[in-house]
């Protein structure tokens, strides 16, 4: 089995973006299993907090998903043309020690994203190519999937109901699986 950790960068109850990973998990592969994760509970980084309490459990609890995992799927909202705050947040915690860089170092991930407007997420998720060069991670760059007008696609609910934005996140999904499953040398 091909774990995949999935977390979505909205904390809204309806969130399109938590959507799509939803229905990614519902989609996933043969052989492969998409976990949902949110960044709820995460506080806003502080050194002095880090300094005098250690990790907050939610983030050691993001840690040790993606330690298990053998890949990450972020799912990422867009704010003023980049990555919200909330989401780079979440990950620059995660990035911290003990664990922290090592997660992340030589670890495949592949970008996806949902929004209202007509781009579907481009500018965030190019925002994210220097933190997960940074990280030293390995991304996916085989399909992209940029879902846009996602009123349109998805109910009232968040969840996403489009047949053919359905079928391009199976594709997707199924190329990021082929690459997983890639003989390493
Ligand atoms: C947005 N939104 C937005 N959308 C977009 O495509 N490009 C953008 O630059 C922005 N900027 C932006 C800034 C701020 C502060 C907010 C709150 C929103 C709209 C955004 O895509 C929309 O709120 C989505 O619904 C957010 O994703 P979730 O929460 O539905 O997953």
């Amino acid at each position: 089995m091909t774990r995949i950790f999935g977390i979505s960068g909205s904390l809204r109850r309806a969130s399109f973006n938590t959507g799509l990973l939803r229905a990614a998990a519902d989609l996933a592969p043969e052989g492969v299993e998409i976990e949902v994760r949110s960044i709820a509970g995460v506080p806003i980084y502080d050194g002095d907090m880090e300094a005098e309490h250690g990790l907050p459990a939610a983030v050691v609890a993001l840690q040790e998903g993606l330690a298990a995992a053998d890949a990450l799927l972020l799912v990422t909202p867009e704010y003023n043309n980049g990555i919200p705050g909330a989401f780079k947040n979440a990950i620059d915690w995660m990035s911290r020690p003990p664990a922290g860089r090592d997660l992340f170092r030589g670890k495949p991930v592949a970008i996806i994203g949902a929004s209202p407007g007509n781009f579907g997420t481009t500018l965030a998720q190019t925002h994210w190519l220097p933190v997960i060069r940074t990280l030293g991670m390995e991304p996916w760059f085989g399909g992209r999937l940029m879902v846009s007008r996602a009123r349109d696609v998805f109910d009232e609910a968040g969840t996403l109901t489009d047949p053919a934005t359905r079928e391009r996140l199976a594709e997707f999904l199924q190329g990021y699986a082929r690459f997983l499953r890639r003989p390493l040398d």
